[in-house]
C-alpha cells in the first residue's frame, strides 16, 4: 500500500483554527465534584429542596439523639437559597449530659471523599448564628480516623449570621477524608453556605489543576458549555439558568439537574465557564436553553422573556463594565469583556415542536445587536440545506465504531457553501466502546482524519463527554476518568493528542493507492511551530487486524528539506484491540514514540494492526 502526499501549496485547504476543540457538559459530576475544586457536596443545605422539613445528605450526624437534634430551616441569610441547617446541642463539656470527647456536630464527605493532601491548605468559609457564644471544632479527618487539620472557631457574638473564614494546613494525605465541624458547648447554632476549597486551584480561579491541565494539553481551539442535556433539562424548572448561577457565590440557588440526576451548588456557573475558557485559551461556545428541554415548551408566542436572557447573557460575557450585566461580570473580577463569539441555540432540539419558531426570535434578536455573534442550528445541514438562516449546523454521532469509522465520508459530499457543521458531540457507543476501548479510539481516529479532509465544510469537532468521576458513570465511555484524587485519559483522549497540530495548519493532499477492505485512512497537514519550524505530520489509522507495510512518498518538498533529526513515529496500539485503560494500568493504551533514523521523501513504514501513526516530520 502506499500513501503519496503533496507537500506543494497546490490543492492544499486551510484548516480553521477552531477545528478540533472540548466539549464540558455537567454530567457524571464533570464539574461538581470535579473540575469545580470545592470539596463540600450540598454546602447550602439545599440539595433536598427548598421546603422543610429538608435531606441535608450528604451531611450526616456526629452523636445521639441524647446530644443533639439536626433539623432545617427556612432562616438562611441568602435569598434565593433559604434552607440552613439548625443544630440543636442537647449535651455540654459539663454537667450531667456530657459531651462525646470529639463533640457532636455533622461531617460531610465532599463527592466520594475529599482529597487532602499534605503541607496544602484549604480555605473554609461558612456562615454561623447563634443566640450565645460558640466554640466550634473544625477539623479534616481521614478515612481512619485522623485527625489532617484542625482550627476553632470561638466566638462570643455571631447573634447575627456571621461569615467566618479560615485556612487549614494538611499535615497528612487521604483521598478520602471528611470535614467535621463539632461543638461540646450546649446551646444551638445555625450553619449555612459552608465551604471548603484547595488554595492551589488554576491561577487561583476554582479549577482542580491536575483536571484543568488534562484539557489543556489537548490544545482546544474551543470550548462548548454548559451542556448537552443538562441546557435542556427533563422539564424547563429544572434547566440550567445562567443568571441563578453568577454573582457571590453563597448567593447562588443551586439546582437539580433532572437530566443526570444530581444537585449543582452552580459553584461553575456562567462567569467560570467563561473563565475557563480564557484560561484554556479556546473560544468560549455558549449552549443557552431556548424555551426546549426534553418534556416541555415554551411556545414561540411566549419566547420573549426567553429571548432576552440569552442577550443579557451575552451582555453578561462582553458587555462594558458598566453595562448592566456586564457591571455584574466586573463586580466578579474580570472587568474585561470575554470573548463571546459563539452562541448555539439549545441542544438536540431540531424537530421538536417549538424549536424552529423560538430559533428564528433568538437568530434576529441576536443578529441585531451582536451582528458578529456566530449562531449555531440544531438542525443538521449535512444532507440537505437548512431552511432556516444560520452560521454554523450541529451534528452528533454516537454510533458502532464501524459506523463511525465509515462516517470519515460524512461530509464529503456536503455543501461548501453555507453553513459548516459543528460535529459538537461525536464517540463509539455501547459494546464496541466499553469504558473507553483502543476499538472506539481508532474509529473516531479515522472519523476525524476525515473531518480534517472535510475542513471546508466542518467548522468544528469535540469529543463527548469530556469527564466521568468514577463513582457516578452515568455515561461511557469519556475522554478522562478521575476519582477524588487520581484521573486518567482513556484512549480516546490520547487519539486526541494527534490532532493538536490541526488546528490552523494546512491541509496536504494525501492519496492511499490501494486500500484494502478500506480498512487505512490517512491525511498529512503542514504546520509551524512557535520557533517557525516547519513540520510535516501523516496521520493514518489502520483500523484492519493485519499489520500493513505501507511505502510513503512525500512529493513537492524543496530538495532536501527533510531533517532526521527531531523526527519522530508516534503510535497508538495495544495486544488487544478492546484494551482499556484503568487507574491500575493508566498507561496501557497511550501514545508511543520513537525516533525516525531512515527519514526520506520514499520511506517504509510498518503500520500495526488496530493502530492509529503519525509520522512527524521537520522539513
Ligand atoms: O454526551 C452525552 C449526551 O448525549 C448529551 O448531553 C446530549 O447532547 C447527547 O444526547
Amino acid at each position: 500500500v502506499s500513501l503519496v502526499i503533496n507537500a506543494s501549496e497546490t490543492s492544499t485547504k486551510y484548516i480553521p483554527k477552531t477545528l478540533f476543540g472540548v466539549f464540558f457538559e455537567e454530567i457524571n459530576h464533570a464539574g461538581a465534584g470535579g473540575l469545580w475544586a470545592e470539596l463540600v457536596n450540598n454546602r447550602g443545605f439545599e440539595a433536598g429542596g427548598p421546603n422543610t422539613p429538608s435531606n441535608i445528605a450528604p451531611w450526616s450526624v456526629i452523636g445521639n439523639e441524647s446530644s443533639l437534634i439536626i433539623s432545617t430551616e427556612r432562616s438562611s441569610r441568602f435569598d434565593r437559597n433559604k434552607i440552613a441547617l439548625r443544630m440543636d446541642v442537647l449535651c455540654n463539656h459539663e454537667g450531667s449530659n456530657t459531651c462525646p470527647p470529639g463533640g457532636v456536630g455533622i461531617y460531610n464527605p465532599g463527592f466520594w471523599g475529599m482529597n487532602i493532601e499534605q503541607g496544602k491548605t484549604y480555605k473554609l468559609v461558612l456562615y454561623a448564628r447563634s443566640l450565645g457564644p460558640i466554640n466550634v471544632s473544625v477539623s479534616l479527618t481521614g478515612s481512619t480516623g485522623s485527625t489532617l487539620a484542625t482550627a476553632n472557631i470561638v466566638e462570643s457574638d455571631v447573634s447575627n449570621w456571621t461569615k467566618i473564614e479560615l485556612t487549614l494546613q494538611a499535615k497528612g494525605t487521604d483521598a478520602n477524608s471528611k470535614l467535621q465541624l463539632t461543638t461540646t458547648r450546649k446551646g444551638v447554632v445555625w450553619f449555612d453556605q459552608v465551604s471548603l476549597m484547595p488554595t492551589d486551584t488554576y491561577k487561583g480561579h476554582g479549577f482542580r489543576k491536575d483536571l484543568f491541565e488534562m484539557v489543556k494539553n489537548l490544545k482546544p481551539g474551543f470550548i462548548r458549555f454548559p451542556g448537552g442535556c443538562f441546557v435542556e433539562g427533563e422539564w424547563l424548572r429544572n434547566a440550567f439558568r445562567w443568571k441563578e448561577t453568577v454573582g457571590p457565590w453563597e448567593e447562588r440557588p443551586g439546582h437539580f439537574g433532572d437530566v443526570w440526576h444530581y444537585w449543582t451548588d452552580d459553584g461553575l456557573g456562567h462567569f467560570e465557564f467563561l473563565q475557563l475558557a480564557e484560561d484554556l485559551e479556546a473560544e468560549p461556545i455558549w449552549v443557552f436553553n431556548n424555551g426546549v428541554s426534553h418534556n416541555d415548551e415554551v411556545d414561540t408566542s411566549s419566547i420573549q422573556p426567553f429571548v432576552q436572557e440569552a442577550l443579557d447573557g451575552i451582555e453578561f460575557a462582553r458587555g462594558d463594565a458598566k453595562s448592566k450585566w456586564g457591571s455584574v461580570r466586573a463586580a466578579m473580577g474580570h472587568p474585561e469583556p470575554f470573548d463571546l463569539k459563539y452562541v448555539a441555540v439549545g441542544n438536540e432540539d431540531c424537530g421538536k415542536k417549538y424549536y424552529l419558531g423560538n430559533y428564528l426570535e433568538f437568530y434576529s434578536a441576536i443578529q441585531r445587536e451582536y451582528p458578529d455573534i456566530k449562531l449555531i442550528s440544531n438542525c443538521d445541514g449535512s444532507s440537505r440545506p437548512l431552511d432556516h438562516p444560520a452560521h454554523i449546523y450541529d451534528y452528533h454521532i454516537y454510533s458502532s465504531a464501524n459506523n463511525v469509522f465509515a462516517a470519515a465520508q460524512k461530509f464529503d459530499r456536503a455543501s461548501r457553501t453555507g453553513p459548516k457543521a459543528f460535529v459538537s458531540e461525536y464517540a463509539v457507543h455501547g459494546s464496541d466502546a466499553g469504558t473507553g476501548s483502543l476499538l472506539a479510539a481508532l474509529a473516531e481516529a479515522g472519523f476525524l482524519i476525515g473531518l480534517e479532509k472535510n475542513c471546508d465544510a466542518v467548522e468544528m469537532a469535540s469529543y463527548a463527554p469530556l469527564f466521568v468521576n468514577t463513582n457516578d458513570r452515568t455515561w461511557n465511555p469519556d475522554a478522562i476518568v478521575f476519582d477524588s484524587s487520581q484521573m486518567y485519559g482513556t484512549p480516546s483522549y490520547w487519539m486526541q493528542h494527534f490532532f493538536k497540530e490541526s488546528n490552523g495548519a494546512t491541509l496536504l493532499n494525501a492519496t492511499l493507492q490501494s486500500n484494502p477492505s478500506n480498512s487505512l485512512i490517512a491525511s498529512a497537514i503542514s504546520w509551524k511551530d512557535t520557533d517557525n519550524k516547519n513540520h510535516l505530520k501523516i496521520k493514518v489509522v489502520n483500523f484492519g487486524s493485519s499489520s500493513v507495510a505501507l511505502q510513503l512518498s512525500i512529493q513537492g518538498l524543496e530538495v532536501n528539506s527533510l531533517q532526521s533529526f527531531g523526527s519522530k513515529k508516534i503510535e497508538l496500539t495495544s495486544a488487544d484491540v478492546m484494551d482499556e485503560n484503568s487507574f491500575q494500568v493508566p498507561n496501557k493504551v497511550v501514545p508511543v514514540s520513537s525516533e525516525l533514523d531512515d527519514v526520506g521523501e520514499e520511506m517504509d513504514v510498518v503500520l500495526s494492526p488496530h493502530s492509529f501513526t503519525s509520522i512527524d516530520l521537520l522539513i
